[in-house]
């Protein structure tokens, strides 16, 4: 592939200086925000017919993935001569980032959670704790093996797993739960699993969003007897599709494996499971290796990026939530360290900040700010789950105002993926423009 792309070296350029920016900007941006505060009051809202703050947004500065010729040039090589070798290399460093004892790759995220359900080997009518502010692969695949979800309410302000919401929903048959990091923010692992010992829960994690999250410097995956992790091209680290299982047993990780792998490489001689080697149990689940080249590959700066993307959003939050009424997704833990994935996900008191959030949403898109008043699709809501043929019994479906409050009140702007100065200083003028005005807007 020719080094001369500008397109391919523009994306290294950018790569690089997002990775080596992360202190630089941010006097500057703190300095501005000091003395611009004051001016926007006196700017007219690009909604009432003012400029905007942000004329030319920098549509690039969300883009993801951003492959370089580097993956290019690997994946041309692979497609010369073929081979399955990147598959067990990437399990092996991948335990090795976690610290966790198994490992197993899968073509995807959702095809680890039905073979994780697999692996649970509970009986019919076994519920799981899970939160409904989930995407479907989290919950829909457990009713393949009979087990029935139990939704969980969320924390409004971190999106996570409430603790205090399950400990109500605790029936003879929960069996399981299933604690979500969203976009990247620690659940509180500590907490949840003292609690789901004390009443003798298994505990699972969905990390698909948690590629390099840690909690009191513990990798997140290894808080739990099994773990998921997704690789599709959304995700930090994007290998187009795939997945990862983290199992605490050599019996998890054998059952989990057998469920779509004929070929056994990973299960020992002596294992039970031995004896399925060259028929599995009729599904094939392997990853792709090209995606598994693609996720090696991505893996070399995970570390470096993550604290840049953490720096820049700092950066920009850290003014934000100085405005009357706007939230960050926080736990508030200072033994946490989160990553951001798809959104910066902001909450809205509108009775403190005195003016509605649909309003402004409005007046912050005209200013060229990239937010939505976004509501998550609760999976407690869909007709799937209030349809007794698919299920050995019905989900209980209450309220969860948590999940409701956090649909009402979120803000989500776009995560920036690379070094993007102008569009942080951008969308906190709009930000000061709009908060100044906000009483008209009311
Ligand atoms: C929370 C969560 N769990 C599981 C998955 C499933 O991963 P995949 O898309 O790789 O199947 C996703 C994907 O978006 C997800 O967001």
């Amino acid at each position: 592939m020719s080094s001369t792309n500008p397109k391919t070296d523009n994306n290294l350029a950018t790569r690089r200086s997002f990775l080596q920016a992360s202190t630089v900007a941010a006097a500057g941006v703190a300095l501005n925000s000091a003395g611009s505060a004051s001016a926007a009051a006196t700017e007219k809202l690009a909604i009432q017919g003012g400029s905007a703050a942000i004329p030319n947004p920098n549509t690039d500065a969300w883009r993801w993935p951003r492959y370089t010729e580097v993956e290019g040039e690997a994946l041309a090589k692979m497609l010369m001569a073929p081979d399955y070798s990147d598959i067990p290399a990437l399990e092996e460093e991948w335990k090795e980032q976690t610290g966790a004892p198994y490992a197993k790759a899968y073509c995807n995220g959702t095809s680890v959670l039905l073979s994780m359900y697999f692996a649970l080997n509970l009986p019919p009518g076994s519920e799981i704790m899970v939160p409904s502010y989930t995407f479907f692969a989290s919950v829909v695949p457990m009713r393949l093996f009979g087990l029935v979800p139990v939704f969980v309410d969320i924390n409004p302000r971190t999106l996570n797993f409430d603790l205090e919401d399950a400990k109500k929903r605790l029936t003879p048959n929960t069996r399981a739960i299933l604690p979500v990091h969203w976009i990247g923010l620690p659940c509180d692992m500590d907490a949840i699993s003292d609690w789901a010992k004390e009443e003798g829960l298994i505990v699972l994690e969905d990390c698909a969003h948690a590629q390099y999250a840690k909690l009191k410097g513990k990798h997140m995956g290894t808080f739990s007897d099994m773990a998921i992790f997704s690789y599709q091209m959304s995700k930090p680290l994007p290998g187009i599709e795939g997945g990862m299982g983290l199992y605490s047993t050599q019996e998890y990780h054998d059952r989990a494996t057998i469920f779509g792998h004929y070929d056994t490489p990973g299960i020992p001689a002596d294992s039970a499971y031995k004896k399925y080697h060259g028929t599995g149990l009729g599904t094939k689940t392997r990853m792709h290796p090209l995606a598994a080249k693609l996720i090696r590959l991505q893996m070399r700066d995970l570390k470096e990026r993550v604290a840049a993307g953490v720096a820049q959003t700092r950066r920009l939050n850290d003014v934000l939530t100085q405005l009357p009424g706007l939230y960050e997704q926080t736990s508030g833990r200072s033994d946490v360290e989160r990553l951001y994935y798809e959104w910066n996900m902001l909450f809205i008191d509108e009775k403190e900040a005195g003016v509605s959030r649909q309003a402004v949403v409005d007046a912050l898109r005209a200013e060229g700010v990239r937010a939505d008043a976004l509501a998550y699709r609760l999976q407690h809501e869909q007709p799937l789950y209030k349809e007794a043929e698919w299920w050995h019994h019905l989900p209980t479906i209450t309220e969860l105002p948590g999940s409701t409050a956090a649909n009402a009140t979120s803000i989500a702007l776009p995560y920036f993926t690379t070094d993007a100065p102008e569009m942080v200083e951008g969308y906190i003028k709009a930000f000061e423009k709009v908060w100044a005005h906000r009483k008209e807007l009311a």
